[in-house]
């Protein structure tokens, strides 16, 4: 069944820390228009992007230890570090600084997500670590709290924090929720063999924007170069997939068709298959695809595995709520 999603829905936290083990969930997400604008004195992309939360999820669960572990099964096990470089144990690291406590906890990651995939598997693993620990730890901060101190750990995280649909703006990480009545949109997701570095592919960009090959959107007027998400957000209010599969756009698209050429006959195969739209998720390589309904849903991802395009095919809806105690 579709889970529907409350915008004002709080963290469900216990107030004491917890013996453990704590479980949370997260999902994965998808920009449904992602502006991309020129590079900051920071290194960064100045962004005006919308997040959507799938249904497709990784999960953390938290135990008491004596010392801060990570362990891991399932999507990437065996090529993701699970040192200090993890996003997940720099999460935990981060909370426990911020709220001056240590960083004791036995963590173990249950992957789904695919890695360098722009899902922001990543992104939702470490924001998992931060909702996994507040309560393990009995720290109790609100969800404003979290998301901020997620803006340190990486651009995407702080919207893993919240999920639904939101808008980014910054490099990302300032998040607004977009306040549509409920509706839930249906996705297939082609997972492609392999990824793509997020940083590659910006760079990319730079670099055909540079050349003069990369097609740019009507942008705003104090900022030419980014492209506007009105008419994304216009296009969610009216609860049509047609119309939202019309205004559904990627800036990064141009960069990683261009970095994996044979991305283009993913693309061709979901439209083939009857997609309403279809265009890369993030920095991609997973494709996505808008769908009527669920079992309209079901029919492209069954195709798009006979065409053998993709790695695997997968259905999801959206929006769900972010990481969450379950
Ligand atoms: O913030 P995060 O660590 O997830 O970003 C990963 C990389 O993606 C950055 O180092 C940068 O190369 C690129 N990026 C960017 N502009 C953004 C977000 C990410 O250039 N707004």
């Amino acid at each position: 069944m579709t889970e529907a999603w409350r915008p004002d829905e709080e963290l469900d936290r216990p107030r004491l820390a917890a013996s453990g083990p704590v479980k949370v969930r997260v999902p994965a997400k998808i920009n449904l228009h992602l502006g991309v604008g020129p590079v900051r004195a920071d290194g960064y992309h100045e962004l005006s992007t919308v997040f959507h939360a799938i249904s497709l999820y990784d999960e953390i669960s938290a135990r008491r230890g004596d010392t801060l572990t990570l362990t891991m099964e399932g999507e990437g096990a065996g090529e993701l570090a699970l040192d200090e470089s993890n996003l997940v144990i720099r999460a935990a690291r981060t909370l426990a600084a911020h709220a001056k406590v240590p960083a004791h906890a036995r963590l173990h990651l249950r992957k789904q997500i695919p890695l360098a995939a722009g899902l922001a598997g990543g992104s939702a693993d470490a924001a998992a670590a931060l909702v996994a620990c507040d309560a393990l730890w009995g720290l109790g901060l609100s969800r404003d709290e979290l998301a901020s101190v997620a803006a340190g750990i990486g651009s995407d995280v702080p919207f893993l924090v919240y999920g639904g649909t939101a808008l980014g703006t910054g490099r990302g990480e300032a998040v607004s929720p977009v306040l549509a009545r409920p509706s839930s949109w249906h996705w297939v997701i082609a997972i492609a063999d392999g990824g793509l570095a997020t940083p590659d592919v910006y760079r990319e960009l730079d670099r055909l924007r540079e050349a003069g090959q990369a097609p740019r959107l009507p942008g705003h007027a104090s900022n030419p170069l980014l492209g506007s998400a009105d008419q994304l957000l216009a296009a969610l209010r009216q609860r049509d997939p047609a119309v939202l599969g019309a205004a559904l756009d990627n800036d990064l698209q141009a960069a990683a068709l261009s970095l994996r050429p044979s991305l283009a006959d993913v693309l061709k195969a979901g439209h083939a298959a009857g997609a309403l739209a279809g265009l890369i998720s993030g920095s991609g390589p997973t494709c996505v695809f808008l769908a009527s309904d669920g079992p309209h849903a079901s029919r492209i991802a069954e195709e798009l595995t006979t065409a053998e395009v993709c790695r695997a095919a997968r259905t999801a809806h959206g929006p769900v709520p972010g990481a969450r105690v379950i």
